[in-house]
């Protein structure tokens, strides 16, 4: 099973890069699924849920979200009403949307050949969104998936600032999940691997293994890299040489497409391949110069 996951879709140019990369994507890798963090998919805050049908239309099969979760709050309906949109786990019991999502069809509404449950636990270093223990919240997850459905194949969002945090966590769910990957700092890291196993006296074995958990720190945006993080290069000098506000609007130069190819072994829920994939848009093609 082959299942893309998307970085942070980044305001309308991450949007157009992510609807431009999609039939690309299906014709080179025949993906059965496709999953996008879209935290940033409106004017570089929150999801409306136009965007969300907009993006659904494109191809996106899944949606996440993070601490923009609830930025544009009509998204509330969209989380209470969609089976394939979560909000972070790891936040308030009373906040509105699933904690986790169970997907059982791809594309065309084509059964899965095994059920993929998501689910997304915000850091707590250097976050501004307070949360809840991200490691409790993932075995209580992680139980709750597993006495219901043994045989689900579980993949878990880390979207988090800090890299010890994600890196602790992909150890943390070590052949427990699938696959850990990160989102929120927008930057791809280069550290994609299949971890190697966590040995019985809790070390790590020194060889790497055909298969177990797909690690990556973070996938990267989907959106301008002519940017700070996805916003204008001068808005931000401008604030953080003279500390003066300035409006952060987000960027257009040189938008990507960036994520993960995984492929999932479904008899043992484990990853077999983790390839990152970071694809230049054309911005001299559709939907960038439809008017
Ligand atoms: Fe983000
Ligand atoms: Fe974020």
């Amino acid at each position: 099973m082959r299942i893309i996951i998307l970085g942070d879709i980044v305001g309308t140019p991450g949007r157009q890069a992510v609807t431009q990369a999609i039939p690309v994507l299906r014709e080179q890798y025949t993906p059965d699924l496709i999953i996008a963090n879209a935290e940033n998919a409106s004017n570089g805050t929150g999801l409306t849920p136009d965007h969300y049908k907009k993006l659904s239309n494109a191809g996106v099969d899944a949606f996440t979200l993070g601490d923009h979760v609830y930025k544009k709050n009509h998204i509330v309906g969209v989380l209470q009403n969609q089976p394939n949109i979560i909000r972070p786990a790891n936040i308030s019991d009373k906040a509105i949307g699933p904690r986790y999502m169970k997907l059982t069809h791809g594309p065309e509404d084509q059964k899965l050949s095994a059920n993929i449950y998501v689910f997304t636990v915000l850091g707590r270093l250097f976050m501004g969104m307070p949360s809840s223990d991200p490691f409790v919240c993932c075995d209580e997850l992680i139980q709750d998936i597993k006495r219901h459905d043994p045989g689900a194949i579980i993949i878990t969002e880390v979207h988090a600032e800090a890299t010890s945090e994600k890196v602790a966590l992909g150890w943390y769910l070590n052949q427990r999940v699938a696959c850990v990957f990160g989102t929120h700092t927008h930057i791809p890291t280069a550290d994609a691997r299949i971890l190697p196993p966590t040995l019985s006296d809790g070390s790590i074995a020194d060889q790497p293994s055909p298969r177990g958990t797909a690690y990556i720190t973070d996938l990267g945006m989907c959106g301008p890299t002519g940017s700070v993080l996805g916003r204008r290069v001068d808005r931000v000098l401008s604030h953080m040489t003279t500390q003066m506000p300035a409006p952060f609007d987000v960027a257009a130069v040189s938008p990507v497409t960036a994520g993960i190819i995984l492929d999932i072994d479904p008899s043992t829920q484990l990853a077999t391949s983790i390839q990152r994939l970071d694809l230049p848009a054309d911005t001299t093609k559709p939907p960038f110069t439809a008017s």
